[in-house]
């Protein structure tokens, strides 16, 4: 009988040993051995929510079609022919590389899609990877929203969202998360809704200011579709009812908060905050800038959709959209204004995408500002915009006041 239990001991003092041995292993040891051969990790996230400096401010960088490839190998178009021998994709990352430490702005918008070009990225995960490399790097809290190009690779337009909602730093969501009255058995997403890449975001107030709980800035995310055919007609995607409707749910919550807000007689807290929209492809009415002013260059004609789904009437019904910036056509490049709305373009930012030779490639800034009050900010009082040109200057042109809140009498 001792000698079975002295054996039971010896057995358990054993195998006790041995786990310890492991458990140092595997606290220790483990993660370093595999650091080299990238084990599963979480994806990073930015701090949220997204907020407002503490001198007031909150900028923007758009990106516009970056049309990404494989890199190195996938050359240049329509750039001078002495620059075309040492042109690449590479030049893009640059560009985004240069305008990151020249703006140093708080978020990142390649809200206008296009942002790999399919048919010359041969795998869509490794060219997104290096598409959005130097946003992944500079940690910002960055977004993006699909073109119609970036599904010619190896992944549809819900697997791209899915892909980019899950890189390093970004804010960007495959849809809205479902409303809680129905579909909620469907896996929490929104499935009434056509596309892949609507979703909104909130900018609060400074942290340590008394807008620091508040949303004063909304920002919103559509998918503008790629192709369709109509009636026998191949055309582009357009902006959908569903969207639309999505969208003045949100304008309604809007009008609901404002009618609280007389209540609490708080006459600091801006009413509703101002609304910014990013998608691809321009609405059909752009095309009746051609005969008004516009802010910097139109050079080529609208390419939108045949179908005209109301975008324009239920964002001025909204009352609170100052701006819509939007992409595709690469070398248009200005900002007009259509019922009191600004549309503005971000002129093509990425060397692989069609342009026009000695034209610089060009990125658009925007620049939000608070109002300052006796003690504390007031809401956003101000909206700007710019652009930059990749040239050696780093040229800043077209700088242009968007909206700027008019003192409540
Ligand atoms: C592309 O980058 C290379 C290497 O940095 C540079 O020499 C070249 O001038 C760039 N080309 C253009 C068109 O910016
Ligand atoms: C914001 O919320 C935090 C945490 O709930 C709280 O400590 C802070 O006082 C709030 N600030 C304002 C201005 O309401
Ligand atoms: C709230 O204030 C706005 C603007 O001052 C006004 O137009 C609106 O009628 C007010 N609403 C209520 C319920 O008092």
């Amino acid at each position: 009988m001792e000698s079975a239990t002295q054996k039971w001991t010896y057995s358990i003092l054993y195998l006790a040993f041995l786990y310890a041995i492991l458990y140092l292993l595997h606290t220790f040891f483990l993660h370093k051995l595999l650091v080299g051969n990238q084990p599963l990790r979480l994806k990073k996230n930015p701090d949220l929510p997204l907020r407002f400096r503490s001198d007031g401010t909150f900028k923007i960088l758009q990106v516009a079609d970056l049309h990404y490839g494989n890199g190195a190998v996938t050359r240049c178009r329509d750039v001078l022919e002495s620059e075309f021998q040492y042109c690449s994709d590479l030049n893009s990352t640059r560009f985004l590389k240069t305008m990151l430490e020249a703006e140093k702005p708080d978020f990142i918008a390649f809200t206008v899609g296009d942002n790999i070009f399919g048919s010359s990225a041969t795998d869509a995960a490794e060219s997104l990877f290096r598409a959005f490399g130097p946003a992944m790097e500079s940690g910002l809290p960055w977004a993006a929203v699909l073109g119609n190009h970036d599904q010619e690779s190896t992944m549809n337009r819900e697997e791209l969202m899915f892909f980019l909602s899950l890189m390093d730093y970004s804010v960007s969501q495959p849809n809205p998360p479902a409303e809680e009255s129905s579909n909620h058995h469907k896996r929490g997403r929104n499935k009434n809704i056509d596309g892949f890449g609507n979703y909104n975001l909130e900018v609060y107030g400074a942290s340590g200011s008394h807008l620091a709980n508040s949303s004063i800035l909304n920002l919103f995310f559509l998918d503008s579709g790629d192709r369709e055919t109509v009636q026998g007609i191949r055309t582009y995607g357009w902006i959908k009812e569903s969207q639309l409707r999505w969208l003045r749910g949100f304008a309604q919550v809007f009008q609901g908060q404002k009618q609280d807000l007389n209540h609490s007689h708080d006459a600091l807290i801006p009413t509703t905050p101002p609304a910014l929209l990013f998608f691809h492809i321009p609405i059909p009415e752009i095309r009746q800038l051609y005969y008004q002013k516009v802010v910097g260059q139109l050079q080529e004609a609208v390419a939108c959709s045949m179908v005209n789904s109301g975008v324009l009437q239920t964002l001025v019904s909204m009352r609170d959209v100052k701006a819509a910036f939007i992409g595709h056509d690469h070398t248009n490049d200005f900002c007009g204004n259509l019922d009191g709305i600004w549309f503005c373009y971000g002129g093509g930012f990425g060397y692989h995408g069609y342009g026009k030779a000695g034209w610089p490639r060009r990125a658009r800034v925007i620049s939000l500002e608070l109002g300052k009050g006796e003690k504390d900010w007031t809401g956003v009082q101000r909206i700007k915009t710019w652009k930059r040109l990749d040239d050696e200057k780093l040229s800043k042109i077209d700088e242009q006041v968007l909206w700027e809140s008019q003192p409540s009498a």
